[in-house]
């Protein structure tokens, strides 16, 4: 089984979108697939409770019991755990960094944003472990994007080569406990999180 962790310790950058649209992208490429909600928000079970379909399954767990949460899943056959986490605890995203395989923090295009990532960045950089920033909600047109990855080279840790737009589809589809490839499958939101999902795929060697 493979983890991969979605952190960022500013609040709205995209954790639980991501944790979602990949964890769907996931099974529809055949793997069985757990989120594992570190967030006493519990947005991405409240997801999965307007979920019709039973898949990913939806753990929600506290930080505490990750290592456990985690074999448990593996007993039953999962592929790939995806964490989502809160922001503002580091106490979770240091737990989560440490189980994972792979880290993904995402980040808005936007000045507060980059600068806000130097937290998340130290706390990747504890668990030394592999991470990767995924440019979220871009705006579909301008340059924000190549001043942005400017801006993060600062930092030493790479970028996605893939990024998802600001479309409302990845607000509307999770409405309904579905996700943007469900909604619009042959939108340009299903293309992007195809993409994001491959290159993760790589990173881990799902
Ligand atoms: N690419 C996108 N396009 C449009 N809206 C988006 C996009 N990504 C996220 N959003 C919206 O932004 C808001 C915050 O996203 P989300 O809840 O995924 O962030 P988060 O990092 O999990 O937040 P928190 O830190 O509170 O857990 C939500 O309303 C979500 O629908
Ligand atoms: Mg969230």
């Amino acid at each position: 089984m493979k983890t991969i962790a979605i952190i960022s310790q500013k609040g709205g950058t995209g954790k639980t979108t991501i944790a979602v649209h990949l964890a769907v992208a996931a099974e529809q490429q055949g793997k069985s697939t757990v989120i594992v909600d570190l967030d006493p928000q519990a947005s991405a079970t409240s997801w999965k409770d307007l979920r019709r379909a039973d898949t990913p399954a939806v753990v929600s767990a506290q930080a505490a019991r990750l290592p456990q949460v985690l074999k448990t899943a593996e007993a039953h056959g999962a592929d790939l755990a995806i964490l989502d986490t809160a922001p503002h605890s580091e106490t979770t995203a240091l737990a989560a960094a440490r189980q994972a395989d792979l880290i993904l923090i995402p980040c808005r295009p936007a000045i507060l944003d980059l600068k806000a990532i130097s937290l998340t960045v130290d706390l990747v950089k504890l668990a030394g472990k592999q991470a990767y920033v995924v440019f979220n909600a871009v705006p579909p047109r301008g340059s924000l994007v190549e001043e942005a990855i400017a801006a993060i080279q600062t930092y030493g840790v790479p970028v996605l080569p893939a990024t998802l737009a600001h479309r409302s589809v990845f607000m509307h589809a999770l409405t309904g406990g579905l996700v943007a490839q469900e909604f619009e499958p042959k939108g340009k939101a299903a293309v992007e999180i195809l993409q994001v999902y491959r290159y993760t795929c790589k990173h881990v060697r799902l």
